[in-house]
């Protein structure tokens, strides 16, 4: 059986003491630190930049786990990569399969970590090409832009169906509590990106334990 991982989502932090946010989360025991990038084009939303991963790199030994939900994310991965990830994912709705292939190529070379994300709306036929590229593929279970979203239950079949044909590690990411994390992962999610119910928990350690220990 496959390792869950818990990877924290920081978006749902105290960006007013990220570092001691990530020293909490390390200290509770996350296995990834998820970063969500946001332009305000692909979501609407802003959130965070090359420069302030560049920081957090210098505060954390934790996997990056870098979520780009921007458009043209080939102009921005070698920033991000600079400033310190492990793990890129793009967005297969913001990107050609041809400039998809070319960025999982280059980022391959360099030793990062590749995943290819897909939105509610979008079917697993749109990243079926981009499978053998990849390390991961982050299900979304909300439309990305913000946390604190209800779980959308049709990610459920959809990584039910990826299991069948996808060898690697499949994320799961928005609304995941200890009741989803439970069915993402009967239907074959290893890795789960949460945000406000590890953030808003009183006991941090407790609810990463609970999520990663829910089978
Ligand atoms: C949504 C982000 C998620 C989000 C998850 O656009 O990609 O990573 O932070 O937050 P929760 O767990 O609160 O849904
Ligand atoms: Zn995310």
């Amino acid at each position: 059986m496959r390792k869950i991982l818990v990877a924290p989502s920081l978006l749902s932090a105290d960006f007013g003491c990220l570092a001691q946010e990530i020293r909490k989360v390390e200290a509770a025991g996350a296995d990834l630190l998820h970063i969500d990038v946001m332009d305000g084009h692909f979501v609407p939303n802003i959130t965070i930049g090359p420069v302030v991963v560049k920081n957090i790199r210098k505060v954390t030994k934790l996997p990056l786990d870098v979520h780009l939900m921007i458009e043209n994310p080939g102009k921005y991965v070698d920033s991000f990569v600079s400033a310190g990830s492990d793990m890129i994912t793009m967005h297969i709705e913001t990107i050609s399969f041809a400039g998809f292939k070319k960025q999982a190529m280059r980022l391959k070379k360099k030793g990062i970590k590749v995943g290819v994300s897909l939105n509610p709306a979008t079917p697993l036929a749109k990243i079926k090409k981009a499978l053998p590229l990849v390390d991961f593929v982050l299900v979304m279970s909300v439309n990305p832009g913000f946390g604190g979203q209800a779980f959308i239950p049709a990610a459920l079949p959809k990584i039910k169906k990826l299991r069948e044909i996808f060898k690697g590690d499949i994320a799961v990411d928005g609304g995941i509590n200890e009741d989803t994390a439970l069915k993402a992962v009967r239907a074959g999610a290893n890795v789960l990106a949460a945000g406000s119910y590890i953030f808003s928990a009183k006991n941090i350690k407790t609810a990463i334990e609970r999520i990663r220990n829910v089978r």
